[in-house]
């Protein structure tokens, strides 16, 4: 069986730019790719490497699980599944830190930047990256769709996995990244030199998925641009306008170059009115699919049977790493 595996953190709310570099994508590449199967997770083991609200964290789990399914995944050759109920993920960081080195580790850039932000440093935040190697190599995972801030991640993963196959034999898949070609990177609104994150305090610097169309069009009017009036693409010079044209052309299929051709003569305002209209539009199937999930109380059914599907594929593959590593005995 070949595989898609993926995660996102049940951080807060669901962004624009979370939506863009992952799900949108999840749910390309399941037409893409009907012969794979996708194992597709909450990542809530690694939210916890961050002090979090429990109550809060709880809540966040079971709206992103909805979330991921309003976005329009089928379920036909879909697993979606919360990390910490599939044990072996824990099982599996420990088994990976055995074949990472801290150097590897303290060259992680999402390491560092965290890191900054916390008085005091978890561990658990340190091995983030095996546990997410874990996460990926327990299905022998063929492709990782994630946005461009993984893409570190996923070169460690293949590191650490191609170590261990020549010492073992070729017993992991080395998986490949997918990065969507526009999407990537979404910034902030406010800030168009960082990314639009969940956890940015500024809740101007992000659009959410299911933001009232007030304020989706009230946070689009009030990005940041710049004073030149003057509508093309230049990511170095004028970077705010240039991730609202990324963010148009995402969402409505449009090249950079078409929409810099339309909007050439036209003000900022046409523009950002423009793109208001669009994002509304494009959220709204997924705002309406998701009251209906939340009301009906499909998700835990879905999500228990993602659990056992993962277990199934898990489990094996760790009873297997234990054999090759000589852990545990012998049975007759
Ligand atoms: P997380 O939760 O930060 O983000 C989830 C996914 O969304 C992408 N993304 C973005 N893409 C474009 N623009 C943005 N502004 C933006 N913000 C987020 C991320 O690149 C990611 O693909 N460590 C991962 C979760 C994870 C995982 C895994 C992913 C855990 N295990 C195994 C893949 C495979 C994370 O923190 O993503």
């Amino acid at each position: 069986m070949k595989t898609i595996v993926s995660g996102i953190q049940p951080t807060g709310s669901i962004n624009l730019g979370t939506y863009l570099g992952s799900i949108r994508n999840f749910v390309k590449l399941q037409e893409q790719y009907p012969d794979h199967h996708f194992f597709l997770f909450i990542a809530d083991l690694h939210a916890v490497t961050i002090p979090r609200d429990p109550q809060a964290l709880r809540k966040t789990i079971k709206e992103l699980a909805a979330i991921y399914l309003a976005c329009g995944l089928k379920k036909d050759n879909l697993s979606l599944f919360i990390q910490s109920e599939v044990p072996a993920h824990s099982q599996m960081s420990y088994l990976i830190q055995c074949f990472t080195y801290m150097g590897e580790l303290e060259r992680m850039t999402q390491f560092k930047d965290k890191a900054q932000k916390q008085e005091a440093v978890a561990a658990s935040l340190f091995t983030y990256p095996a546990l997410m190697a874990g996460d990926i190599l327990l299905y022998d995972a063929q492709y990782v769709p994630v946005g461009e801030d993984q893409k570190q991640h996923l070169e460690i993963t293949r590191d650490i996995a191609t170590r261990i196959n020549n010492r073992f034999g070729d017993f992991l898949t080395v998986p490949k990244p997918l990065i969507p070609k526009v999407g990537a990177r979404i910034m902030s609104l406010t800030d168009p030199e960082v990314k639009m994150s969940k956890s940015d305090p500024n809740v101007k610097s992000r659009i959410n998925l299911l933001d009232e169309e007030a304020i989706i069009k009230k946070r689009i009017m009030s990005a940041v641009t710049d004073s030149e009036g003057k509508i093309y693409y230049d990511k170095a010079n004028k970077p705010g306008l240039a991730n609202l044209i990324t963010i148009m052309s995402a969402l409505s299929d449009q090249s950079i170059e078409s929409i810099c051709a339309t909007y050439q003569n036209k003000d900022y305002r046409t523009f950002k009115e423009d793109l208001a209209e669009i994002v509304i539009e494009a959220l709204k199937p997924i705002k309406a699919q998701y009251q209906t999930l939340i009301n009906d109380g499909s998700i835990d059914t879905i999500l228990d049977e993602g659990q056992s599907a993962a277990m199934r594929v898990a489990n094996k593959k760790i009873m297997k790493f234990n054999r090759k590593l000589g852990l545990g005995r012998k049975r007759k």
